[in-house]
Order: structure tokens, then sequence, then C-alpha cells
């Protein structure tokens, strides 16, 4: 079913964050409920391993500006190219996590909710990790253009997402339909929240922004994931 406004999932998907932000983790490193054993716990590092590849690539250097930063999973290893990064999320709790975790001046964190949000200067980078698919279709322009705004003349954008994967997400979540734009998420105390999720193919997202002025290279790992790169064709 195509939902026309998402914006009454925006709220909640703010609330599951914070209130998940002390087990937001284990996902990534595949432990509890994310734990799917050990062949496709190896799968998962292997391809996370294909993403720091492929982010040392394109060697993200100069201002940088990582929105929807979670727990600093990513904002820890961008600190590897000697940037300046700024951190944008919308949850206290998972800014504190990532704090701890940086340690470092180096990053500059922001509180705020991105869908109400404008840069107040302009970056090298924008990177965004497992955020896009968090964005409701209908704001994906908008969204993009936030991006745009951020960027300087030749910046850049890094990227990675999701792939429509069901042994990517705990086993007591359900991934219904590629197509659906709205999940079911539970917290290890069984808490439910229903969130946006946006599943996307690379040459769908690349022609996509194409239209609106975007030059993206999007590409997938073996299972699991999504990212991309590029600029600004003008
Ligand atoms: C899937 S997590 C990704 C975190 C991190 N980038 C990573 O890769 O681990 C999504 C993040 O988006 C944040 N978020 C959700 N809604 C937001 C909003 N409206 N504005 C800013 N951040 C938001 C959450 O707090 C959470 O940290």
């Amino acid at each position: 079913m195509k939902i026309e406004s998402h914006d009454k999932f925006l709220q909640e998907q703010i609330e599951y964050y914070r209130l998940r932000a002390n087990e937001y983790d284990e996902w990534f490193f595949r432990q509890s409920r994310y734990d799917r054993g050990p062949e496709l716990n190896q799968r998962w590092f292997s391809e996370i391993e294909n993403l720091r590849k492929a982010v040392d690539k394109f060697n993200p250097s100069g201002d940088i500006l990582e929105l929807a930063c979670g727990t600093g999973i990513w904002t820890e290893y961008l600190l590897r190219f000697g940037g300046r990064i700024t951190a944008v999320d919308a949850a206290p709790e998972v800014i504190a996590i990532n704090r701890e975790r940086t340690k470092s001046a180096g990053v500059k964190y922001l509180q705020a909710d991105l869908f109400n949000w404008q840069p107040d200067k302009k970056y090298d980078v924008v990177f965004f990790a497992f955020w896009l698919s968090h964005v409701p279709p209908e704001r994906f322009d908008s969204f993009w253009q936030v991006v745009a705004g951020a960027l300087k003349p030749g910046g850049r954008v890094f990227f990675i997402d999701s792939r429509f994967e069901q042994t990517s997400t705990a086993k007591n979540h359900t991934l219904e339909k590629p197509d659906d734009t709205v999940v079911t998420r539970k917290l290890n105390d069984g808490q439910e929240f229903d969130i946006v999720k946006v599943f996307y193919q690379p040459a769908e997202l690349e022609d996509k922004l194409r239209k609106t002025g975007w030059q993206i290279t999007a590409a997938e790992t073996p299972q699991y994931f999504l990212y991309g790169q590029g600029g600004r064709t003008s």
C-alpha cells in the first residue's frame, strides 16, 4: 500500500532510536537478536570490510558533515582521514555514546531533527550511513536539496544503506515486501515502533538522483549493503 505522508512516523522513529541507543551496536556487531550464526556473521563482517575499502578509496577529507551519526560506528572510522567532522543526530542518547566512543576534539556534535534543519556552513563531504532508508519517499528530493545546500562547489557525498535482506535485521523482526516503506521494530524489552524504511536498487537511485542534478554511482555488496558516492553535476 502506498502511503502518501509518513509524517506521523517521524517522531516515533526518533523515539525508537533514543530508547534503542544502548542496544544499537548489537545490530552492527551481530550480537544477541542479530546473531545469525558464524557463516552469516562472517559474511556480514566481510561486506563491512568492502564498505570500509570503498570509504578508504573515496578518502573523505576536509570539512565533513555526518548526518544521523548515531552511536559513532562510522564517525570513528571517518576520523582516520584527519578531517574535521560535524556530526548531527536527533537523539541525545546516541550522541552521548558517539562522544564517548570517539573522544575527539575533531568532532563537533549537533542535536537536530534533520527534517527541520539547514546546515549553517558548507562542507567538502557529506556522509550518511543507514539514514537514506529512513527518509520518507515524499521527502527524498527535499532531503537531497539539504545535502546539496551543505556542499561546497565540487563537494562530494558518500552514503551507505541496507539492502532488503531478512538476515540483516533482528531475528524477531519481519521484512514483508521490498516496496513497503514502514517496518515494525522491537526493542530488547519487546516495545514496538513503526518506522520508515525504504529499500533502493542502485540503478533506480542513480536515475532518481540524476533527474535532480546529481551524478551518483551506487553499488551493492553481495548480500547486505548498498553504497553510493558522487556529487552535483552543476
Ligand atoms: C539506523 S541509525 C544510523 C546511525 C549511524 N549512522 C550508523 O550507521 O550506525 C539512524 C539514526 O538516525 C537518527 N534519526 C532518526 N530520526 C532522525 C531525525 N529526524 N533527525 C536526525 N536524526 C534522526 C537516529 O537517532 C539514529 O541515530
